[in-house]
């Protein structure tokens, strides 16, 4: 088992070295190589995504990786640009299929900005096309930039564009995704999200979306347009079981589900090709605020880092430990700032290296 360490930036190092941690206390075989992404590799290298670390990343069977981003970076051309780098590597390894499991655990549930009975018990996949759509239309990077100046910026546009295998195959996993969990408990309902009101790529989406479903026929196909969707997931959450939907969208409705869970630093993420390999990092950012701080949350890390074991390393039993051993620590109350709410009794305040020492602890001498 290969994996390639990318920590990017921000607070990318903080917590992908508690991730780290928790892996290497898992005592696997495993072969871990870290390489330089995102802003610090611009700053080495020149570039975002050096050709190193590309290959790096498709050596390996799974890639865990941090944040990329800061502000000191805005002015950059946009190839240069620390995103770049995440949606290069998207691209080039073809990781497709991005799953951001929001899950609210109990002790959280007054974490979340939202009323307790709305989010209490909430398990829902949202199932994120990640190499398609707008973000990979034509034309891109038409901009240069000069001292933060775009020429010629007074009009700009960007493609949306969807073809059918692309979403014949996101479809797929969404349904296969909605199968495997009504086998455990699940609703066995897929909800394709779009805007088929307006847009031609969502029309495609949604036509492909109703054809691939007639071969599941234990799923329940409903279809949502991305604005009542984003309504309906404050408004009653627990209604979905599996969302499918594009990149954009997915971009959007994934942040707005992860406060579902009391902070977007409880949000992992697996991103997968077809061959099941895999890039795994939280749903959140390079948090450059507060980076260097040692209070960011470093659980969505640790999380993605038990999807890899999960997906990409066939080693589902060391993921459920490590998920134990994070519900474990959230029972003793340990909490990081952003998901420390009103606080209280039996309820502790830890940085982001004593919440990973206490995952490790906590999967050491599991919890009876
Ligand atoms: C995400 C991020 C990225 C995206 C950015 C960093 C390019 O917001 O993974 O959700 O838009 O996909
Ligand atoms: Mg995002």
């Amino acid at each position: 088992m290969k994996i390639a360490v990318l920590a990017g930036d921000g607070i990318g190092t903080e917590i992908v070295a508690e991730a780290v941690k928790v892996l290497k206390a898992l005592d696997l075989k495993m072969e871990m190589e870290s390489a330089l992404v995102g802003g610090v590799a611009y700053d080495a290298f020149g570039h975002p995504l050096p050709p190193a670390t590309l290959a790096l990343a498709k050596a390996s069977d799974a890639i865990l990786f941090g944040a990329v981003g800061d502000w000191k970076y805005d002015k950059l051309e946009r190839q240069f640009r620390p995103e770049q780098a995440i949606l290069g590597l998207r691209k080039e390894l073809g990781l497709f299929a991005n799953f951001r499991p929001a899950i609210c655990y109990e002790e959280l549930v007054d974490a979340s900005s939202l009323k307790p009975e709305i989010i209490a018990g909430l398990d829902i996949l949202i199932i994120r096309e990640l190499t398609g759509d707008i973000y990979f239309g034509q034309p891109r990077g038409r901009r240069i930039a000069t001292d933060g100046h775009f020429p010629g910026s007074e009009e700009a546009f960007d493609t949306m564009r969807y073809s059918r295998p692309e979403i014949e195959r996101i479809a797929h996993v969404a349904f296969d995704a909605a199968l495997k969990r009504k086998a455990s408990g699940g609703a066995g309902r897929v909800t394709s999200v779009d805007k088929n009101n307006v847009l031609e790529t969502s029309q495609l989406w949604k036509d492909v979306m109703v054809e691939i479903g007639q071969q599941y026929p234990d799923i329940l196909l409903d279809h949502m347009l991305v604005d009542n969707a984003a309504m309906q997931l404050v408004k009653e959450p627990k209604k979905f079981d599996v969302v499918v939907t594009g990149n954009m969208f997915g971009d959007i409705l994934s942040d707005e589900a992860s406060m579902l869970t009391g902070s977007i630093g409880m949000l992992p993420s697996a991103s997968l090709n077809s061959s099941n390999q895999g890039l795994y990092e939280p749903s959140h950012g390079s948090a450059p605020d507060i980076a260097g701080k040692g209070i960011a949350n470093p659980l969505a890390t640790i999380l993605s880092a038990a999807m890899m074991l999960r997906f990409s390393l066939g080693q589902a039993d060391a993921a459920l430990r490590i998920e134990a051993a994070v519900k474990a620590v959230l029972a003793k109350g340990l909490r990081t700032a952003d998901i420390y709410g009103k606080g209280g009794a039996g309820i502790t305040k830890v940085s982001t290296l004593e919440m990973g020492n206490a995952v490790v602890a906590a999967l050491i001498a599991p919890a009876k």
